[in-house]
């Protein structure tokens, strides 16, 4: 139970010091725009990168992190994994937050000895069994290797299979979680959103809502889905019955490779980042920010953005579900002792 008691601690603590005002607490961080595939949904490898940050200045973005209250950070990309300095990053990272990545996998093999003592979370993407996979990615043998990453690292570090339902792959989605169940890891779903310079892949219709159905249901049974029962019931509420949720963007701060915020999420502004992160005080500026159009944007159904809109510290049910349960069934997985509270 240390971690659950970490995870709350530093949690707690860092929002009673920001006195109840809007602060960030998930952070989500590209580490690059590269990748080695090409999705055909995804608009980030077909960017050039600028000159990255170093260690230190990554170092200085996690500490201005800290400052405005952020608890878990996430690093992705394009391919978190090409990082020759992955592990420095992480060492620093994991110091001062919860951290987790998600890769695409075919480098998990080689690398997962250097950067799991650094990690709380191990995302692996999958978007389908086998060919499927590979040509939703765009490079052959991409799902062999995913997998291979999985069973390098799932001794190591909790493991979830990452999976984003386009309309190519809904048919994939119960065999997704079959595949989750027979590697002992979680799964966790995303709905793809259509990028201006990626192709337009986002699921729509009745499929989807039947799809989102048969999601819940699993989640229901005890698949080890770890998005909540709410996150599909809010998402088929706002995009079928005309219930809309409330959207909280500040609850999730996205930084981009260079170190400028992405406001006001992820989404809406393509990923393209404004303000560095070290320059501003991003206390004053989450609570001047004018987010009230975008609570009533429920365009995406991004768990990043959406989990944490739902979540409220006042519902103990909910506490219990998504944050208590969750952790307590990956302690009791048996997964290595060493990364809790290392
Ligand atoms: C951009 S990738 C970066 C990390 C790594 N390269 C990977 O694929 O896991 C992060 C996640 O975004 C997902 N993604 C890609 N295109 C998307 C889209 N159009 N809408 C929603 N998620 C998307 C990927 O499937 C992946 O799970
Ligand atoms: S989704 Fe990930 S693996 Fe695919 S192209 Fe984008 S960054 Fe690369
Ligand atoms: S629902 Fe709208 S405001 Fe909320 S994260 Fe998605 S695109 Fe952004």
């Amino acid at each position: 139970m240390a971690l659950v008691k970490s995870v709350f601690l530093r949690s707690f603590w860092r929002s009673v010091r920001n006195g109840g005002g809007k602060s960030p607490v998930i952070a989500g961080h590209k580490l690059l725009y590269r990748c080695n595939l090409e999705c055909a949904m995804c608009p980030f490898w077909r960017r050039e990168d600028e000159e990255l940050l170093t260690v230190d200045q990554e170092v200085r973005m996690m500490d201005s992190l800290v400052r405005a209250g952020v608890s878990f950070l996430g690093f992705e990309g394009g391919e978190p994994t090409l990082r020759k300095d992955l592990p420095e990053i992480l060492l620093e990272a994991h110091d001062r937050f919860h951290t987790s990545i998600v890769t695409n996998g075919w480098l998990l093999t080689n690398r997962i000895r250097e950067i799991a003592p650094y990690l709380d979370l191990l995302f692996v993407s999958l978007d389908g069994i086998g060919d499927l996979h590979d040509r939703l990615r765009g490079i052959p043998r991409s799902f062999e290797k995913a997998v291979e990453g999985i069973r390098a690292a799932r001794s190591r570090v909790p493991v979830a299979i990452s999976s984003t339902i386009t309309s190519e792959n809904m048919d994939d989605a119960e065999k997704l979680v079959d595949l989750a169940e027979k590697l002992g890891v979680g799964v966790t779903f995303q709905v793809a959103y259509n990028y201006s310079t990626a192709e337009s892949l986002m699921p729509r219709g009745d499929k989807l809502r039947a799809t989102l159905e048969r999601l819940l249901a699993l989640k229901e049974r005890g698949a080890p889905i770890l998005e909540s029962r709410e996150y599909f019931t809010t998402v088929i509420n706002s995009w079928y019955r005309g219930i809309p949720w409330r959207c909280k963007p500040w609850m999730t701060m996205n930084v981009d490779p260079q170190g400028r915020i992405v406001l006001p999420c992820y989404t809406l502004r393509e990923y393209g980042g404004q303000e560095y992160v070290w320059d501003v005080d991003v206390r004053k500026l989450w609570n001047t920010f004018d987010w009230g159009p975008y609570e009533k944007c429920n365009r995406c159904a991004l768990a990043c953005y959406l989990e944490p809109s739902l979540f409220s510290w006042t519902n103990p049910s909910m506490i219990r579900e998504r944050v208590i349960d969750p952790i307590v069934a990956y302690l009791d997985s048996g997964v290595t002792p060493q990364l809790v509270d290392a």
